[in-house]
């Protein structure tokens, strides 16, 4: 193709996304809007998975049967995003082996969150309120993405962490009507990932490769920063209302901007656990490759089954 007709495609592709098309597997795109996309939604996928872990490790401990069918089925729900988000990845030209090697050799990313322990019950509570708090209002955005298979996925994976965010949140209601020992509980669960959950936005806007282009294709509907002040502004209330304390001394009620004010994250902190030095990156990367190996059996044993499907098919 002459650099002229490729011009001519890139006009017409950005006067597609101008008009708010949807933009389909089969449709002409910019080789840097496949490459982003791939990029995103795959290390969205890689975070699914890899989420499983923290709260899978709990399944077992969970202190009552109803409890115990909650979080597992959260659990389940979050495997299904990742394969809808690997799905919709391939759609993209790469295969699910090569994204999932791109995982296990250290080459992509997953979310900076799920590298931090889950030490106790309460912990179940913060991670279902405030990281699929936040994995919610990110997602709602993105369910507006130009790239349809992407957006598609994100309605269905918003209904259930809508569920996901509520169970959590009534942990916590449960635990802080309980004795001060289960308040308590509570409190030191939202004092560890409070900080990393404002972190799973991402870089401020100012400081974020990605965003500028990212917007202007309508990949992301909101900056960072913006998505990070939603959150903040709408889990505050639901703090006070069961009686825990953010632990930001700096957080205030902004009368003039109508938004709180709030300290400052620690992106020292934020940038060690993205390049792999957090406190569970190594745990967590030990145990999906684990899964990943353990499963072999079942793999192979689908692909036999499908070949053995698609012989009998030609030989009728
Ligand atoms: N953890 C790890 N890496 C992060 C990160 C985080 N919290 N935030 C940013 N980064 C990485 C980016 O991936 C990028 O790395 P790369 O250049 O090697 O790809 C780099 O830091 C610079 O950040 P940018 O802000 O420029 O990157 P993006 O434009 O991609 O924005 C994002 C980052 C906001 C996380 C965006 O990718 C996004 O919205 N992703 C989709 C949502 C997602 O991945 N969510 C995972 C959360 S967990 C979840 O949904 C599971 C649920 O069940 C709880």
């Amino acid at each position: 193709m002459s650099e002229e007709q490729i011009k001519e495609l890139e006009i017409q592709f950005e006067a597609r996304i101008a008009r708010d098309e949807k933009i389909e597997p089969k449709d002409w795109m910019p080789e840097k809007y496949r490459q982003t996309h791939i990029r995103q939604m795959s290390q969205h996928a890689h975070s699914e998975i890899i989420g499983m872990l923290p709260e899978g490790n709990w399944i077992t401990r969970a202190p009552t049967l109803r409890r115990k069918v909650a979080l597992l089925a959260k659990v389940q729900d979050e495997g299904g995003h990742g394969l809808y988000l690997y799905s919709a990845t391939e759609t993209l030209g790469i295969t699910r082996d090569e994204l999932l090697e791109q995982l296990h050799t250290g080459k992509a990313k997953y979310s900076s969150i799920f590298n931090y322990p889950a030490i106790s019950w309460a912990d179940m509570g913060a991670i279902g309120w405030l990281v699929d708090g936040a994995a919610i209002i990110n997602q709602i955005a993105l369910c507006g993405a130009s790239y349809g298979p992407y957006a598609r996925a994100m309605v269905r994976i918003c209904k259930e962490e809508s569920f996901h965010q509520r169970q959590g949140y009534e942990i916590l209601v449960t635990l802080m009507k309980g004795t001060q020992e289960q308040k308590n509980m509570a409190q030191d669960a939202l004092n560890r990932f409070w900080w990393p959950s404002l972190m799973m936005f991402g870089p401020t806007d100012a400081e974020s490769p990605h965003t500028a282009q990212s917007m202007k294709w309508k990949l992301k509907r909101k900056t960072n920063d913006d998505l990070r002040q939603q959150f903040i502004d709408q889990t505050v209330p639901q703090a006070e209302l069961i009686g825990l304390t953010i632990p930001d001394s700096d957080l205030k009620w902004n009368e003039e901007k109508q938004q709180y004010d709030s300290g400052e994250i620690n992106w020292d902190e934020f940038w060690q656990v993205v390049k792999g030095h957090g406190p569970c990156n190594k745990e967590r990367m030990k145990a999906r490759i684990a899964a990943h190996e353990n499963g072999q059996w079942v793999r192979d044993a689908a692909m036999a089954y499908a070949e053995k499907k698609e012989k009998r098919k030609t030989n009728k």
